[in-house]
């Protein structure tokens, strides 16, 4: 949140673009002007000049069917093509397109004419597995170069892939395989976390079990763990084992701008995860060109890192898409930031001489919290651009960023963007924007946003409100699988014709946005959407709770944190040690939806806060979680349940 103590802090400091850097970056002022000018042709001449089409469109959106657009729609493409062979095609071939480090310190590389080769002969195995256009493959792997490699054979066939993040549990997993009704799911035995084998094929197992969705034929599995694996004969297949002797010559199809390219499940305000639904022509022209402009990519010599996994949609735009289309070169990271030791990520920049680096702000809070010695022990000097996504950057992390990891003079690029708007929307342009510490500022040129108040109105410089998106853009989701009333109803009922992006923000004096965090009941802790009524569901889900009431409090670490308040069924207020009740909730949720969704605290009360209607009332619930006096409780049907409950969370 952004309140007057960040002022303390950085005490209206901002930071003007470095004149060299501003002389040779690749997005100027000029971008914006011509897209103020006639931003269709704008994202006409993106569209024409980042991706290669097979038949180049003509025309450029069709919004005669809203919220339904259209972008590029005669043209036709193939999306593989345009982060592979056409690099090959080009001459660069021998550039490297992933250097991977494994979490024990194996690497590998992989060139362009690798990559491509890797998946053609990817794309073959599935074609001979069945897979044709139009079929949805469910992707369950580590940040292995697999996964980038299955990902893009998926997409070469003109199938839909579906990433579910690895630490998904086995219940999530089916959840998603079920609703996209996928025939492949390709998965590993297992990765490497934190020094040991962190095994993925048992939930796939139970996904798939008896009662598990039907329309599953394969499951390909991927060797990384080297760990002990079930097997099911005649549905499972080894990858490596499959791909022994498979052409490496693919000829590939070129599919319509809008023939769907990937679903990704994200939390929404219900206890069902949405299928997002991006499609080809228009993703992949707006996160070529985000990924160009906002870190100023300079192909030939930059080397990027993003550390999002895969099964995000950071990973999707800025690990796939974006810097394979652009024909970048980059880091690729199994682990996590503090295995074997604190530095190892700073390590990775190092080994391999990382100029631009997109993380999370959670990520920068526990780096800080390590201590700068560690990142100052290594040679960061490669460094020329960061970037922050997933959350609101607090200042003091801004300031510490730009600080100890930027050597006090690298630029920063607050981005602000969702699974649903597929790539970036907001975010200061390296070379052009002067910056303030802990604020996205601009949309970038070509997009178009707004701050409104309740009614749909403005706010004045200063105001606070929700921010809206005001006019199509082409990487807009296109829907939500199966569910074509859940899309309208979310994003679009609230206000008519702009996009509601269930974010609170404020505009400056200079008409810069702030953004202050959600506004529905989606907690964000650790850069991860979470939803309170999913994990609510879960925990009744329990045969010992009777009800719950989940709310995300401030966490310095995490940004918010899962507190749940739960009333347990009276016989087992009576049977259970409620220390061990808590402990058994958590572990529950974490078994129902993965570990990232596991309570960070849960209360044991009587009963929950409600209005006469019946309704919980979470604002309360919030003031207790985050220890603030509590609020108005007028409204409340028992005035005194409150009081019952701050005690105990004494
Ligand atoms: C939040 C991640 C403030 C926001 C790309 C949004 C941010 C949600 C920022 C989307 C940022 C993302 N500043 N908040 N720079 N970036 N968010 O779908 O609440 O995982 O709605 O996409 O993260 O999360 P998602």
């Amino acid at each position: 949140m952004v309140d007057g103590t960040d002022d303390l802090l950085t005490r209206g400091r901002t930071f003007a673009p470095d004149p060299d850097f501003a002389a040779r970056a690749t997005a100027g002022p000029e971008l914006a002007e011509e897209a103020g000018r006639d931003r269709l042709a704008f994202w006409a001449r993106q569209a024409h000049e980042r991706v290669s089409w097979e038949r180049p469109p003509t025309e450029t959106l069709d919004w005669s069917d809203p919220p339904f657009a259209r972008w590029f729609a005669d043209g036709t493409l193939n999306v593989a093509v345009n982060c592979l062979d056409r690099h090959v095609d080009a001459g660069h071939g021998d550039r490297v397109a992933l250097h991977w480090e494994g979490e024990p310190g194996d690497s590998r590389s992989l060139t362009y004419a690798e990559l491509t080769r890797e998946v053609k002969r990817a794309a073959n195995l599935l074609t001979s597995l069945g897979v044709v256009a139009g079929d949805r493959v469910v992707i369950y792997l580590p940040q292995i170069p697999e996964a980038v490699v299955a990902m893009l054979a998926v997409a070469r066939l003109g199938a839909v892939h579906s990433v579910v993040f690895g630490g998904f549990s086995a219940e999530s997993l089916r959840a998603r395989i079920d609703d996209a009704q996928a025939v492949l799911v390709i998965t590993a035995d297992g990765g490497w976390r934190k020094g040991a084998v962190s095994p993925l094929k048992p939930a796939v197992d139970a996904a798939l079990a008896a009662d598990g969705p039907a329309t599953v034929r394969n499951v390909l599995v991927v060797r990384r763990g080297g760990n002990e694996v079930d097997w099911t004969e005649g549905r499972d297949l080894w990858w490596h084992e499959q791909l022994e002797g498979v052409a490496d010559e693919h000829e590939a199809e070129a599919f319509d701008a809008e023939h769907p390219l990937f679903i990704l499940y994200t939390s929404g305000t219900t206890g069902k995860p949405k299928g997002i639904l991006h499609t080809s022509g228009g993703y992949l022209t707006q996160v070529a060109y985000t990924h160009a402009t906002v870190f100023d990519l300079k192909p030939e010599t930059d080397v990027w890192w993003c550390t999002a996994d895969v099964g995000w949609i950071t990973g999707h735009s800025y690990v796939v898409y974006g810097p394979l289309a652009n024909g970048a070169t980059q880091v690729l990271y199994e682990g996590t930031p503090d295995f074997p030791a604190a530095g190892r990520w700073w390590d990775v920049v190092e080994k391999y001489g990382v100029t631009l680096f997109y993380t999370a702000p959670t990520a920068i809070r526990s780096v800080m919290k390590a201590g700068r010695e560690i990142p100052q022990a290594r040679d960061l000097s490669s460094l020329r651009l960061l970037g922050s996504v997933g959350e609101p950057i607090n200042p003091e992390a801004w300031l510490w960023y730009r600080e100890v990891i930027g050597a006090d003079r690298l630029p920063i690029v607050d981005t602000w963007w969702q699974t649903e708007t597929g790539a970036i929307m907001v975010s200061p342009l390296p070379g052009v924007t002067t910056t303030k510490p802990g604020a996205a500022q601009t949309p970038l040129p070509g997009v178009s946003v707004d701050v409104v108040d309740d009614d749909g109105t403005p706010v004045a410089p200063g105001g606070s409100g929700l921010l809206v998106v005001t006019e199509p853009w082409p990487s807009m989701l296109r829907g939500i699988w199966g569910d074509r009333d859940r899309y309208v109803e979310t994003y679009w009922s609230r206000f008519g014709d702009r996009y509601f992006a269930g974010d609170g923000a404020r505009r400056d004096e200079d008409g810069d946005i702030w953004l202050l965090g959600r506004v529905d009941d989606v907690m964000n802790v650790s850069g991860h959407r979470l939803s309170t009524a999913e994990i609510e569901s879960a925990l009744v889900s329990h045969a010992v709770v009777a009800e719950s009431a989940v709310v995300g409090a401030a966490d310095e670490a995490t940004g918010q944190a899962v507190v749940a308040f739960v009333v347990l069924r009276d016989k087992a207020k009576v049977d259970l040690d409620p220390e061990e009740a808590a402990a058994s909730l958590r572990r529950h949720v974490a078994e129902q939806i993965g570990a990232i969704a596991r309570p960070r605290t849960v209360v044991l009360v009587d009963e929950l806060p409600k209005t006469r209607s019946g309704k919980i009332m979470r604002r309360l619930l919030r003031d207790v979680a985050e220890g603030r006096e509590i609020g108005d409780t007028t409204t409340l049907a028992d005035a005194a349940v409150m009081g019952v409950i701050s005690a105990e969370m004494r």
